[in-house]
């Protein structure tokens, strides 16, 4: 498996696999790689002839009190766990590389960014849309996925796919959860002692919702009784719940009762300091 650090070296690369006709299929990831990540990459394998693996913590969707020191870095043990899903190369740039000094331009996915994770770390998203465009420049891939754990990124990631008429297919991949039910995540690293149990009020919230929209046939459940439950869910376990909103799925408007389409996604503080997410579709009348 080939280490590239230097998107001309990359870009040279893809014009060869696509002067041999070959499709190439992306991953882009900040590492510290976790089961949900191979799921993608296999995703990746089945759609793609090539598949390419990003990882770089990109310093430009962290807002200056969050966590871009701390973020969990293991590039040799990634490495490993990405050859064993037979993928083809990875891509590893350095920060320099990608912003260059006099670096200025940014991406803004105006309305999609403003609400839900986009209210509590401004500018994330601009961050998230601007090196993603670029990693979709330096590779040209047929297809990238993206997993549909980060549901409002991989919305915004569409709408710029779109916007911008980049000759890419979008795959959306299901999120993928530990036993007991909590989404995978790089940050779960982050959870010590206690807060590992107390996290569980993110899937417990949204399987009490499921419950709720299921026992009543589907028939007017209002937005606000979810949030209410939700709430209550994630304080009882003692933790902060940052949002939960129901929102239609394309759109992320907020709706008022839940209709097929409509999605709960949820943010929550553990322990004081570790921010989840997570979030479900919602079928009114069946409980999953
Ligand atoms: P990262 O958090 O490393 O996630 C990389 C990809 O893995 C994203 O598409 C994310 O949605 C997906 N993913 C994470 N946990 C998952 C799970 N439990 N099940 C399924 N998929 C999961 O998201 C980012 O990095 C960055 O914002 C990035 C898009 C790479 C831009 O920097």
């Amino acid at each position: 498996m080939r280490v590239i650090h230097s998107p001309k070296e990359m870009q040279q690369q893809v014009r060869e696999w696509k002067q041999q006709g070959l499709k190439i299929a992306l991953v882009p990831t900040m590492g510290c790689l976790h089961a949900g990540h191979l799921s993608l990459m296999r995703i990746a394998r089945q759609n793609g002839d090539r598949v390419i693996v990003s990882i770089f913590v990109n310093p430009l969707q962290f807002g200056p009190n969050e966590d871009f020191d701390a973020y969990p870095r293991q590039f040799e043990a990634d490495c490993s766990l990405v050859k064993n899903e037979k993928v083809h190369l990875v891509f590893h740039p350095d920060a320099g590389e990608m912003y260059p000094c006099g670096f200025q331009t940014t991406i803004s996915v105006k309305n999609l960014s403003v609400g839900m994770c986009g209210a509590d770390r401004p500018g994330h998203f601009d961050g998230v849309a601007t090196v993603v465009a670029q990693l979709l420049h330096i590779t040209s891939p047929d297809v990238a996925v993206f997993g549909e754990k980060d549901f409002q990124q991989l919305t915004i990631i569409r709408q710029m796919v779109r916007d911008l008429h980049f000759p890419v297919t979008i795959i959306g991949a299901p999120i993928i959860r530990e036993a007991d039910g909590l989404a995978m995540s790089s940050r779960n690293k982050y959870l010590k002692g206690e807060m590992r149990h107390q996290a569980l009020c993110l899937y417990q919230s949204i399987q009490a919702v499921k419950l709720l929209v299921g026992d009543r046939g589907g028939t007017n459940v209002t937005a606000e009784a979810v949030v209410e439950l939700t709430k209550k869910t994630v304080e009882e376990a003692g933790c902060r719940l940052e949002y939960a909103v129901v929102v239609n799925e394309h759109s992320l408007q907020p709706e008022a009762v839940v209709g097929n389409g409509s999605v709960l996604a949820i943010a929550v503080k553990v322990g004081g300091s570790v921010r989840l997410i997570d979030n479900a579709k919602l079928v009114p009348g069946r409980m999953r």
